[in-house]
């Protein structure tokens, strides 16, 4: 995974596409190249995508869309959230607009005998409709999402990761180099509480991303662990725990 730590500051949900213009078969190839490339956070959940036209879906924005399938293993949702998110910022750098679309639905729920996730839709974006100023996006403050000692240039960095309804369910204790992740089961949102679990899965994989693009550009190595078995009835479950090496 490369650096993709400034792409944080720069993504944005794109709403807005200008239709007038169309992605080349070269951007389209470096996107699948992209989504081929990204890095796993589980290598042993098979996973698939599609790229079609957005009339192949019910989305109603952006130029084309990226479906994704996949094998339905214990933490699959993280896996998808944290490859996805790589392409969400790889795409930031390319000035392609993006944005993560929970509410569509697609062509097939079946590719490969994979099951549909989640879609990304995504189309040529203008270098002045990206985010310019990260500050006044929208998101909870540090002392609600991060408790014990802050790392700097990444306690106050990952908590602008994109979130289905802007959710937000990280919740994280840093303490004697031990960096511990949660996910609140506790979220106010619009999702429907049945699909909170499933979006909610999703966002703490995206989250993971950024808090280890984070890491790395500070120069930190870690360790890291994926919790399983995730218990639906805790107000915060563990999703995962980084030990980072301090010198
Ligand atoms: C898993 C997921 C699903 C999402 N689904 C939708 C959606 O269906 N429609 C939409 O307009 N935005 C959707 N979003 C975008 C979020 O609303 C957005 O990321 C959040 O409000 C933060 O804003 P930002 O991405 O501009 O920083 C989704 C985001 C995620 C991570």
């Amino acid at each position: 995974m490369y650096d993709l730590y400034n792409m944080i500051f720069k993504r944005k949900s794109f709403r807005y596409f200008n239709d007038s213009l169309s992605l080349c078969i070269e951007e389209l190839q470096n996107i699948e190249q992209h989504l081929n490339e990204a890095m796993p956070l589980l290598d042993d959940v098979k996973i698939k995508y599609r790229i079609v036209k957005r009339e192949q879906t019910t989305c109603k924005r952006g130029e084309y869309c990226i479906l994704v399938y996949s094998e339905k293993k214990e933490n699959y949702l993280l896996n998808v959230g944290y490859i996805l998110e790589q392409l969400d910022l790889w795409m930031a750098s390319q000035n392609i607009g993006v944005c993560w679309y929970g509410m569509g639905k697609p062509d097939n729920l079946k590719y490969d005998e994979l099951d549909y996730v989640i879609m990304l839709a995504f189309g040529k974006g203008q270098p002045e409709e990206f985010r310019k100023d990260y500050t006044k996006a929208k998101r909870k403050d540090i002392e609600v999402i991060w408790s014990g000692e802050h790392i700097q240039n990444v306690t106050n960095v990952v908590r602008f990761a994109p979130s289905a309804c802007n959710s937000q369910p990280w919740r994280v204790i840093y303490k004697n180099g031990v960096i511990k992740i949660f996910r609140s089961a506790e979220v106010r949102t619009i999702i429907p509480k049945e699909k909170i679990s499933f979006y909610n899965s999703i966002d703490m994989g995206i989250f993971l991303c950024s808090m280890e693009i984070a890491l790395r550009h500070n120069q930190y190595e870690f360790k890291r662990i994926v919790h399983e078995g995730q218990k639906s009835d805790e107000e915060q479950i563990e999703v995962a725990q980084y030990t980072i090496y301090l010198e």
